[in-house]
């Protein structure tokens, strides 16, 4: 059996506010085995990026706390880990490529010196060593004329040559796992190909897992192995990729692949986006999170929250449609007391 390198287990995350305690994410379980890319999708607002701060336990900074669950990392238990072994951990045995990668570079700095500043940080390096190491991992991620770029500042490269640098950094200290918070959202198609490539062609060399965050059903079709899909803060749907694309049971899900252009859905390949819109967070309707946009909703939907179903070996749906289904064992307990 594949081993499991981070294993989620039921992670609520809240933010106070003045009415309260409201959840971005639900008691969501996700597992990323080693060597493994995992593709979190889902709408703006179905809390991706609050998930990967929650791992990283950034999501203190900004305001956020983990309110139960675990968040397993080789066994350790990130959720109750005290911020200074954090610390430790960030950048060196889980790096993370932001969502907004320009803004993650310095700009008073060469990106050189920002490579170098990881190296140095989290392997001891001196600043010598840490300069030739940067040149190499420029030339890793496919920067040409290394020793020149080097010495550059960021506004001297394009978006997507300092959207490689952003992966050098990543990279530098030769993370076991790699969270990508839509690394190509801001690129143009072509690049957004080249750094997708990058992407697999380092894991296949530098054998890291990916827990690759996208609302691109293209994306997640041409990376992932597994992908997890969230709406509203849960996650409404998850399997392997193969799984997700020829039998998607979740009437989100298929929304959201009748989104992509040229996949042949219910509706004959007509691209069509989801009517409505997801619910701000602490505002969800009674029932199935989903019901007021889902064209299949029925009473139950209306009133009662879904556990998940499985549909297939290894593939849960939270939906009241599969409910002649067994419902997912890590589920049960919370249907039996309902
Ligand atoms: N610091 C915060 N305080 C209060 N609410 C927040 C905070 N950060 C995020 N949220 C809310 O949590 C929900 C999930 O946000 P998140 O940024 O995780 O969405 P996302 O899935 O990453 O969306 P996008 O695709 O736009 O990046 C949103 O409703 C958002 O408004
Ligand atoms: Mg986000």
């Amino acid at each position: 059996m594949a081993e499991k390198l981070l294993e989620i287990r039921k992670m609520t995350v809240g933010f106070v506010t003045d009415k309260g305690l409201v959840k971005a994410t639900d008691q969501i379980s996700i597992a990323v085995d080693k060597g493994q890319t995992v593709c979190l999708v889902g709408e703006s607002g179905s809390g991706k990026s609050v998930t990967s701060l929650a791992i990283m336990r950034l999501i203190e900074y900004a305001g956020g706390i983990v309110v139960e669950g675990n968040i397993k990392f080789n066994g350790q238990d990130l959720a109750a880990a005290k911020q200074e072994e954090m610390r430790k951990i960030r950048g060196d045995r889980i790096a993370m490529i932001f969502q907004d990668p320009m803004s993650a570079l310095n700009p008073v700095f060469t990106v050189g010196e920002q490579i170098a500043e990881s190296l140095r940080l989290h392997q001891n390096k001196s600043p010598q060593e840490a300069m030739k190491m940067a040149i190499e991992l420029l030339k890793l991620v496919g920067i040409p004329a290394p020793e020149i770029r080097v010495k550059q500042y960021p506004h001297e490269l394009s978006g997507g040559m300092c959207q490689r640098i952003v992966i050098a950094i990543a990279l530098a200290c030769n993370p076991e796992l790699l969270i990508a918070d839509e690394p190509t959202t801001a690129l143009d198609v072509t690049v957004q190909a080249q750094i997708l490539d990058l992407l697999r062609k380092l894991q296949a060399e530098l054998g890291m897992s990916i827990l690759l965050i996208t609302h691109d059903m293209g994306v997640a079709a041409e990376m992932a192995d597994r992908i997890a899909v969230m709406y509203a803060g849960a996650i409404v749907e998850e399997g392997s990729v193969e799984e997700i694309f020829d039998h998607p049971s979740h009437p989100y899900t298929v929304g959201l692949l009748q989104s992509i252009p040229g996949f042949e859905g219910e509706r004959g390949g007509e691209l069509h986006t989801i009517r409505g819109s997801i619910p701000p967070i602490g505002q969800l309707p009674t029932g199935c999170r989903f019901n007021p946009r889902c064209p299949h909703a029925m009473d139950i939907c209306r009133s009662q929250e879904p556990p998940s179903f499985m549909v297939a070996d290894d593939h849960p749906a939270a939906c009241w449609l599969f409910q002649d289904k067994p419902v997912q064992a890590d589920d049960k307990d919370e249907v039996r007391q309902a």
